[in-house]
């Protein structure tokens, strides 16, 4: 493409980052009056701390934190914190070992070929561990946390990393531009191969967890994997193509960002941004133009559509319909189809952790990352059978999608994105539950959802019988544009907000919520951050995304979107108290390497060990003063994890124990 890039970017980055305008053109809740009755009950909660009869709808102590850093009792969480910071390496906190588990390029069987970077090709791709590793689940065999599947999601490329010989710097008017050359159709064909998943054997030996190259149920899921499309939207006429008469047959996945694994043992996969990925123009008046409008379709940043038609949406329209879904794979059968779930609905699909509700019913919590884009939840219609396996395995072409609407009184309802339902009829242009799914963001806007800062991974809590919804940023939200649950305009520290189900009911269609944190520096009064007195410079953080609870219910946030000019830190994985006086209280445990970000974070079901993603490290470097301009494979900021001069950047999974053993943190 040969693009002049802006500020020293690249295509697949900025991709990632998001930092378009938002595609939601309704204006559901501009909400300027609520946020007059949310400020005047403030007034009215300052004056009189003990009137507790609010607190049922809205806690006063969220109202009050608005403006006032907690104070707070000792975090629950016993660790030496990091120093936050920048630099080339990892860190973890003091008595803990954080070791290299996979990396970009490592085989993943036994007949797979040696990692050579300069020399990569699409069939050694296929057969080793992918780029930029982002969700990690553990699916234990035969119950154990020292022996098991991890599945690990590898979201998307930065070809200026992996390849060599593709940048180059050029003097313009005075100032230094960068330039990417186009790929060549074999480049293209390693990314694809970079792309999907991986299933693969781990085991502890010795108190180190090792990979089981020869494993049986080893598995790369490529965006050549051949998957069934099941649930409501099968079939329809609008996921027919050239390849495939039954819009029931789809060739890969591509962008799965966060995921989950089952209460049943199989891995979750969530398509995200998908629009980068095709390319072309769509005819205006087209009958799928403004369903791929609303979902930034063609976006352009790959440049998969020059190789293969599939990816122009001028040459095949309805492909781009076949992804942007929940995708569920087998583990325990390497050869299954993987299947994408259409009854949990189509948008950019941050991830999918669920629960086993009191009534056997399993829900879903699930993200769709863009600014002014909706929280949604899937409830099964059928129950979650613990003693057949076979019994749950399709579970997820059943249930009911809703999105939510977070008022001011403190209350969220869960509004049914159903066909024939409210809005959701001919007269809006649906023919079909199958409309619906397949155009999910425009139904969620009929139905007067609430447009939320940037929804990332949302973790329900089966210890405290909560759930906690990652906003990482938006800092395109409008003064005028805030409400009770995104409470800052110009967000560009994100927040994590905190529902309770009515009646600890997870499938309820009611609940009640409060702002756990607003995130950013406390000490920075315009940031309006709440971390508790508690936290020091070290413990606070910006851009929740991905989280995890362990076993004994607290809260682990891991973040995206940090750096040198954002918060003078990397990103990293935070422990954040939930209970108690320490609530909102805030410590650094693990930071990344220059230029990347934080993924995973998974513990197995001991809590001795924790696993964490580092994702695109050395994806910029520009804004960090020892190494200060454009990063990429002949100049790289960090050379992490391997740091020798043949060996580029590798994204990585890194696993964390305790020196001695025993629990990550009691
Ligand atoms: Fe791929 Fe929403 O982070
Ligand atoms: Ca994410
Ligand atoms: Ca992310």
């Amino acid at each position: 493409m040969n693009n002049e890039l802006p500020e020293n970017r690249f295509p697949t980055s900025l991709l990632e980052e998001n930092d378009g305008p938002g595609r939601n053109p309704t204006d559901n809740r501009t909400m300027g009056e609520i946020i007059a009755a949310r400020f005047s009950r403030r007034g009215f909660l300052r004056g009189s701390l003990a009137v507790s009869a609010i607190a049922a709808t809205v806690s006063p102590l969220a109202l009050i934190t608005a403006d006032n850093a907690r104070a707070a009792g000792g975090s629950a969480f016993n660790f030496e914190e990091v120093e936050a910071g920048v630099d080339e390496n990892h860190h973890v906190a003091a008595g803990y070992d954080a070791d290299i588990l996979l990396r970009w390029g490592d085989a993943l069987f036994a007949d797979a070929p040696e990692f050579k970077p300069t020399a990569q090709t699409a069939a050694a791709q296929a057969k080793q561990f992918g780029y930029n590793n982002d969700y990690v689940g553990f699916i234990p065999i035969d119950g154990s946390s020292e022996h098991g599947l991890l599945v690990v999601n590898h979201e998307y490329t930065n070809p200026h990393l992996m390849f060599p010989g593709l940048v180059t710097i050029e003097e313009k008017d005075g100032k230094k531009a960068i330039k990417q050359a186009p790929l060549s159709k074999e480049q293209v064909d390693v990314e694809m191969a970079a792309h999907g998943g991986t299933v693969v054997e781990i085991r502890k030996v010795d108190g180190k967890w090792q990979v089981v190259k020869d494993g049986k149920l080893n598995r790369r899921i490529t965006s050549n994997t051949e998957m069934q499309i099941t649930g409501p939207a099968a079939g329809s006429d609008r996921l027919k193509t050239n390849a495939d008469a039954t819009g029931t047959k789809v060739f890969g996945t591509f962008n799965n960002c966060a995921g989950g694994v089952t209460p049943w043992g199989t891995y979750i996969m969530a398509e995200e941004n998908i629009h980068g990925y095709f390319s072309g123009e769509l005819p205006a008046d087209h009958k799928e133009a403004a369903n791929y409008k609303r979902m930034g379709i063609p976006e352009g940043a790959y440049e998969w559509a020059a190789h293969y038609d599939r990816f122009d949406v001028a040459k095949e329209p309805n492909e781009a319909n076949r992804f942007g879904w929940i995708v569920e794979v087998d583990v325990n059968d390497p050869t299954s189809a993987p299947k994408k779930r259409t009854a949990m609905g189509r948008f950019k699909h941050e991830g999918a952790e669920s629960i086993v509700n009191k009534d056997g019913r399993v829900v879903f919590y699930l993200g769709d990352d863009e600014r002014f884009d909706y929280v949604y939840k899937f409830v099964t219609a059928g129950t979650y059978n613990a003693a057949d396996r076979a019994a749950n395995m399709d579970l997820l072409d059943d249930g009911t999608l809703y999105v939510a609407k977070f008022s001011e009184d403190g209350s969220v309802e869960w509004l049914p994105v159903v066909f024939g339902q409210g809005p959701l009829t001919a007269d809006n242009g649906f023919a079909s539950q199958a409309d619906v799914l397949i155009e999910t963001r425009h139904a969620a806007d009929l139905l007067g959802a609430t447009k939320m800062d940037r929804p990332e991974d949302v973790q329900p809590n089966g210890v405290n019988g909560k759930v906690y919804v990652m906003l990482t940023n938006n800092t395109k939200r409008k003064a005028e544009q805030i409400d009770a649950a995104n409470p800052r305009a110009e967000n560009a520290f994100g927040h994590i907000i905190e529902i309770a189900e009515d009646g600890g009911d997870f499938a309820a269609t009611k609940g009640k919520w409060e702002v756990l944190l607003k995130c950013g520096d406390p000490s920075v009064a315009d940031v309006g951050a709440t971390f508790s007195t508690s936290t020091t410079a070290n413990g606070w953080f910006g851009m929740p995304d991905n989280c995890a609870v362990d076993s004994a219910g607290r809260l682990w946030v891991a973040t995206d979107g940090q750096g040198p000019k954002a918060t003078g830190r990397t990103d990293g994985l935070w422990a954040v108290d939930t209970e108690g006086d320490a609530r909102a209280t805030s410590k650094l445990f693990f930071r990344v390497p220059v230029g990347a970000e934080m993924c995973g974070p998974l513990f197995t079901p001991d809590d001795q060990t924790g696993f964490v993603a580092v994702q695109h490290p050395a994806d910029g470097g520009d804004d960090w003063k020892p190494f200060g301009r454009p990063s990429y494979y002949e100049d790289l900021s960090t050379r992490w994890p391997d740091f020798k001069p043949d060996m580029p950047v590798r994204p990585s999974v890194v696993v964390i124990t305790k020196q001695g053993g025993g629990k990550i943190a009691v």
